[in-house]
Parts: structure tokens; sequence; C-alpha cells
């Protein structure tokens, strides 16, 4: 059979058949029209059970194709600032026993305690999908004796990790991050301040609006437990929130993230912590944000900034998009973390960004920049088997010039395979039927204009590409 049949002008044939639409409604479940029919309550419920199997489980969701370019994004540019800053990457298991976060995070915290997703495996080993990176890079900075190679080691990261969190706005159960961990040398102020940066710089580049930066020092060993007395002593006549009674229990800094609103006014006459601060962290302080000033970075020192993990010390930070409450970059000062993992003491310094957060706002700022095409599309059509088998080998010689392309090859109608390439928005195709691969040519249509030329076989490869860098 020809390839030369009536076409209409995008690459349809008159004979086109209208697919029929799925009969799945928003949420991803079947319509009822299509349910299958129960008599018993019995029959429903087993109905019900098998159609919410169709839905992640609640807080995660599908990364779909569509949504690939800007995460891509967000990857290709923080790998590049973090190689730039000799970072080398990193990658942990998703699956690490209990006992590291319960240890590193603190058990005491909602991400080291009942926000984990936990499992026992059939050996008896207690694991935990990771909530956080930190603590597994600093486990296998130990575990690899990497403080023997020179000192700090850089490493950076990006993956999925995982917190039963409510889900809400921007508050997902499997979430994804890019992270930095500085780990090793001197607890230097330099490196807080180059951390900062790092990521500033990123979601500059990444156009999420002007990024807002918090930061504070919740103090050291030494002058931490003299504001932890000053702050329960303050709060104890106060008439708190049930969680803040529990937090002065157990982490009091914790009462200063409270956001119910009965706890508020008490937060704002709080003691600072800036006060209590022992002159070696107040220096290291001043340091980081003489170093942020002479980046040009802007910044708001925030006394009332704690983080909800245990192992921060000094510096502590988080990044907000202008105008928004939820952080997409978050982080701090952990000196105490190897020795809390059974390691010799390691001054080390990170943060992560939440690219969940970066890529919704970069949907919403910038919608139509990830909906430019960057590249012509190329569909190959073929009608027939033997079009199929030099179809095949046609496609190696693309691949060879490194022109990606499009196939059905599934269809062998004519008309279907230009409607896949008309709704897929290809610029070119490229239509091989039994008479052009007896006569050694193909045709190349253009699927905007409908006009078709007849090339021979051997110069496809060279007259596509004269066609796309037209
Ligand atoms: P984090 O504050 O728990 O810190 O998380 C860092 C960032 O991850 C947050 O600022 C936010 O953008 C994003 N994020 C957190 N939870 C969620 C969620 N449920 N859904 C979507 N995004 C979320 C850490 O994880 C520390 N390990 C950071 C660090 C590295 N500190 C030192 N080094």
């Amino acid at each position: 059979m020809s390839a030369q049949k009536n076409i209409n002008k995008r690459g349809g044939t008159d004979k086109v058949k209208k697919q029929k639409a799925l009969a799945f409604t928003k949420s991803g479940t079947k319509s009822n029209k299509d349910k299958p029919k129960t008599r018993s309550n019995k029959g429903q419920s087993a109905d019900k059970k098998d159609i919410n199997f169709l839905v992640p489980p609640k807080g995660m969701r599908d990364i779909l194709p569509s949504d690939a370019p800007p995460r891509d994004k967000v990857v290709e540019v923080s790998r590049r600032m973090a190689e730039f800053y000799d970072f080398s990457e990193i990658n942990t298991p998703v699956l690490e026993k209990i006992e590291l976060f319960k240890r590193g995070v603190g058990e005491k915290t909602d991400i080291g305690g009942k926000e984990m997703y936990t499992l026992k495996t059939k050996g008896g080993d207690h694991l935990a999908l990771r909530p956080e990176g930190t603590a597994p890079v600093v486990r296998a900075y130990l575990q690899h004796g990497m403080h023997k190679l020179p000192q700090p080691q850089k490493f950076y990261y990006f993956g999925p990790f995982f917190r039963h969190e409510r889900p809400q706005a921007g508050r997902y159960r499997q979430l994804w991050q890019v992270g930095l961990e500085i780990i090793g040398g001197e607890s230097d102020p330099v490196y807080d301040a180059q951390i900062i940066v790092m990521f500033y710089r990123v979601l500059e580049e990444l156009k999420v609006g002007a990024p807002a930066v918090n930061i504070n020092s919740i103090g050291c060993r030494v002058c931490r437990p003299g504001y932890r007395g000053k702050l329960v002593t303050y709060y104890k006549e106060k008439d708190v929130c049930k969680d803040c009674k529990e937090r002065l229990m157990e982490n009091p800094l914790r009462v200063l993230d409270c956001k119910n609103e009965q706890c508020q006014p008490f937060k704002a006459e709080a003691p600072s912590i800036l006060d209590s601060l022992c002159s070696a962290c107040r220096s290291h302080l001043k340091q980081v944000l003489e170093y942020l000033e002479e980046l040009g970075l802007p910044y708001f020192i925030n006394p009332t900034l704690v983080r909800g993990l245990d192992y921060y010390n000094r510096t502590v930070f988080e990044i907000f998009p202008e105008g928004e409450s939820l952080a997409l970059v978050a982080g701090g000062r952990y000196d105490y973390l190897a020795e809390m993992l059974g390691g010799r003491p390691t001054p080390a310094g990170g943060a992560a960004m939440g690219v969940d957060r970066v890529v919704d706002l970069m949907q919403e700022k910038n919608p139509k920049f990830f909906q430019t095409r960057i590249k012509k599309k190329i569909f190959l059509v073929h009608i027939g088997e033997l079009a199929k088998k030099r179809s095949l080998s046609l496609m190696e010689d693309f691949r060879k010039s490194n022109i990606p392309m499009r196939t059905s090859f599934g269809k062998d109608s004519l008309s279907n395979q230009l409607a896949d390439a008309n709704k897929d928005g290809s610029d070119m195709a490229l239509i091989l039927g039994q008479k052009e691969v007896y006569e050694d040519t193909i045709i190349i249509r253009n699927m905007e204009t409908g006009v078709q030329e007849t090339v021979p076989f051997s110069r496809v490869v060279e007259e596509v590409k004269k066609k796309l860098k037209s």
C-alpha cells in the first residue's frame, strides 16, 4: 500500500475514528456506569476496595511526564551549583535502621518519632523509610571512614523522603529534597554562609520570587542549657496549649515554633536566645552575617526560629519565597550529630530544599515556560510489515545522529498513526509505505502545512537535519 493517500491538512485522514473517552473520573476511579453490579453489601465493599487500589496512598502522588521538565530543571541547576562548589554526589538507601533516626533526629521530635514510616523485616530488622537525609549521610561518612580523607567532605543528594504528616498544600508524605552537607574540618561560619548563598542562588535562578533568608543561632552545649532554663521559667506560669505543655517537658525550645493562636502573645514576650549566647556562639553568628553581607545577601534575624530536628546547634536558617509561609529551604549547623551516632566530634552543616514546593511555585509563577517546546518532534509512520522492519533500522540511523523520534509501532493504519503524530504535536512525519520501500524512498511530511516531498531513503537523515535547522 502506498502512503500517498487523501490526508487532511494536519495529517489526519477522513477515516480517523474518534477514540472512546476512557470511562475514568478525574480522581482516577471508574464512573458508576462502568462499575460491575454487585448484589450484596459484601460484594460492594470488595468492589470499593479494588477501586481504592487505583489511587496512591494518602499524601502521595504520581509525578507524571508533564511534571518532569520543572523537576529536571531544579535538579540540573542544583547539581551545577553543587559541582561548582566542589560537592560530590552521595546516595544513601531509602530504608535505614530506625535507631539512626531515633538517635540522630530525635525520638521525641515529630520527624524522628510519630511521623516515621517503619516496618519490621522478615529477618526481624526494624527499619524506617528515611524521613530526612542528614543522619544517613553522616552515617555513611562514619561508616566509610571519610574522616581520613581531606576535610571537610562536601556532599549533595537528590531523592525521596517519607513523613507521615497531615497532607495539605505543599506538604506531602513522599517529598523530594535536594540536600547539601559539609562534614568535618572546622566549625567555620564561612561554610554556613556558603550553604545559604548556594541555595539562595539556586532559588534566584529558578525564578520563584525573591528569596527571604530567616536566620538565628540556637547556641551550643555551653549556652543552650542556661537559655532553656530561662524559657521554662518564663513559660511555667503561662496558659499554653496542650502541645506546648509537652514541649516544655521534652524539648522546651520548640515552644517558640508553636503556631497556636493561644501561645502567640507569650512567644512575642519570651526571652530571646540572642541574649543568652556565649561569646563563641555570638561571634560565630556575627561572622555568618558578615559573610552574607559580603555576598550581598539580605537576611532577617528571627530569634524565635528553632528547628524540628534535635541535631542542630548554632546557626539555623530557613529560606522562604517572598510573602509565603512555607519554607523552601531549611538547615543549619549540626556539630554534635556525628557524636550522637557514636562517632568522634565532627563539625558539620547543611540544608535541604523541598523540590515539590519549588516546582509548585515554578509552575504557578511561570506556567508557559515549561510548555515551550525545545526540540522539533519527528514521527515515523510505517505501513505494512516490510516498512515496519525498515523503520527499525532507520531509527538506528536517527539515534546515531542523536535525533529523537516517535512511533506508533503497534498501529498499522496510516490514518491512526497520523492522528497520533497530530495529537503529539509533531512537526514532521516520515512516512514509509510498501511502495516507498520498493522504490528506496521515504516521504517527509510537514505536519503544519501538509506539504509532502519524497526523498531517497539514503538521504533522509541529512534532509531532516536540514529541516530541523531551518
Ligand atoms: P526540613 O526542614 O525537615 O529539614 O526539610 C527541608 C525542606 O524540605 C523544607 O524546608 C521543605 O521545603 C521541604 N519539606 C519538608 N517536609 C515536607 C513535606 N512534608 N512536603 C513537602 N516538602 C517538605 C531537613 O530535612 C534537614 N535534613 C535539612 C538539613 C540538611 N539540615 C542540615 N542538612
